[in-house]
């Protein structure tokens, strides 16, 4: 009954909805493909991997004679990826030289809470600290990493706050395919090539800029030799847009989702990546290709919303055939071994939704029918106890579910009374759930102390659709 009250009250509308449209600037665009710079690691005597990352305003020209500011880690957009053997101590000096708090928070990765970038432990302007985790030595996932502070997460990343994450496990069964990284991101600019603060809309639907872009390039272009299979990391990066996938012509196969390999190849023909989830994926290019293959984004709508819906495919990138065909072999059957976890010692259960309230952001969005505290519990998990989470989207547009933590199974997806088994097993912080739709999922937290789960549409997680979650210690 609670829910039904807070479902489908009907969208309001904001002002400025029809009212958002950016200029088409002239940015370069068809480069080829630039690789996600590396972040420098250095070694020490006892084998942790040390680093550095300085969150600071940097300034590039995209378009001839403008200047545009962003927020960057390193000075590189995007930030530089993080890439290590599972198992890896890492030991990471992070300086905040923004004009506001900041953390950095490790999106997927299971490190100890207080190691985990939480707004409750915010590096000031021009303060430090060092993160430092150890990685399970099981643990493998295409993962990332960006600020999460109390009021600014979205504007953060969207200024261009955010890298990838990549954790390896030894004895991989794709090592030999050459392996190229997607992160894609969403730029909006506005007539002077500057980077706008989010409008009402922007706070209601999400933000999305004119640009969609591929480790900060507007699509840019990847030679392939006719006949490879390539491994494909991609991160959807954005703040709020929806990433229906497709690559027409050429065959893919899911292998990897948010925590990992999966099972087995899953021949794909769209692949949906909400915000901040991510995929690995194998593509095969014919042997005689005719033209280049465009990985595009499908027009996708979000739920009952008015208005800013993209209408159109967007081309994201390209594949172009090039030089002599190649002969790879056939995709191992069997990637990997996954055990489900065993049955629930206890259920939670979670409601996203949103409420009509007065003010230039017309709605609430709550999470269990509250907005966020930072000094409030919502719930209680005790550290190694296999849990059973049931989400459920009680609003009229889609909302990506993400906790911090832990990776979980999805179980079941509920659409109208329809309860669908997953189909198979994966390892995920990150399910998109449409308008109305529930989803059963089963956690299992390692380590004890706070974490969030909210959704990951930043705009709405900074407006306090998120929760806190206590995991108690065992024993
Ligand atoms: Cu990427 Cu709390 O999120
Ligand atoms: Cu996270
Ligand atoms: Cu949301």
């Amino acid at each position: 009954a609670e829910e039904m009250a807070i479902a489908h009250h009907g969208r309001p509308m904001v002002g400025d909805v029809a009212q958002f449209v950016a200029p088409d600037l002239p940015l370069p665009a068809g480069q080829p493909l630039q690789s996600l710079p590396r972040l420098p690691l250095t070694t020490a005597p006892d084998g942790t991997l040390q680093g550095q990352l300085i969150a600071a305003p940097h300034t590039r020209q995209l378009l001839a004679g403008k200047d545009t500011l962003f927020w960057a880690y390193n000075g590189q957009l995007p930030g530089p990826l993080i890439d290590v053997a599972a198992g890896s101590t890492l030991d990471l000096h992070f300086e905040n030289r923004l004009p506001q708090p900041s953390t950095i928070h490790w999106h997927g990765l299971p490190v100890p809470a207080d190691q985990d970038g939480l707004p409750q432990d915010a590096v000031a302007p021009g303060g430090q600290r060092r993160y430092r985790f150890t990685l399970p030595a099981d643990f493998s996932g295409t993962c990332w990493y960006h600020p999460h502070p109390h009021h600014h997460t979205a504007e953060q990343v969207f200024r261009g706050l955010a890298g990838a994450f990549i954790i390896r496990q030894p004895n991989d069964p794709l090592a030999h395919l050459p392996e190229h990284h997607l992160l894609i991101s969403d730029l909006r600019l506005d007539a002077d090539a500057r980077i706008p603060a989010n409008t009402a809309a922007d706070w209601l639907d999400g933000r999305e800029g004119q640009f969609v872009l591929v480790n900060g390039q507007l699509r840019p272009q990847l030679h392939v030799a006719p006949g490879s299979l390539l491994r494909l990391r991609i991160w959807n990066a954005t703040s709020a847009r929806q990433l229906r996938l497709a690559l027409p012509g050429a065959s893919w196969y899911q292998v990897g989702t948010d925590g990992g390999l999966i099972e087995r190849p899953q021949s794909l023909q769209q692949l949906h990546l909400a915000p901040a989830e991510r995929a690995e994926v194998v593509v095969r290019l014919p042997a005689t290709p005719s033209s280049p293959y465009t990985l595009q984004a499908l027009p996708y709508a979000r739920g009952k919303m008015v208005g800013r819906e993209q209408t159109q495919s967007l081309p994201l990138m390209q594949l172009v055939p090039h030089g002599q065909a190649v002969v790879t072999p056939a995709l191992p059957e069997l990637l990997r071994q996954i055990s489900p976890l065993p049955a629930p010692v206890r259920e939670q259960r979670v409601l996203m939704a949103e409420k009509a309230a007065d003010g230039p952001v017309p709605v609430q969005f709550l999470i269990n029918g509250r907005s966020h505290d930072p000094e409030r519990i919502d719930l209680y998990s005790v550290q190694g106890e296999t849990e059973q989470w049931e989400i459920i989207n009680g609003s009229d547009m889609d909302h990506p579910f993400h906790i911090h933590g832990a990776q979980f199974q999805l179980v079941s997806r509920i659409r109208d009374g329809e309860e669908t088994p997953e189909p198979w097993l994966a390892w995920r912080d990150t399910v998109n759930l449409t308008h109305a739709e529930r989803v059963k999922l089963r956690i299992r937290q390692d380590l004890p102390g706070l974490r969030m789960f909210h959704c990951h549409i930043l705009e709405h997680e900074t407006l306090g659709m998120m929760g806190n979650l206590m995991v108690k210690a065992a024993g």
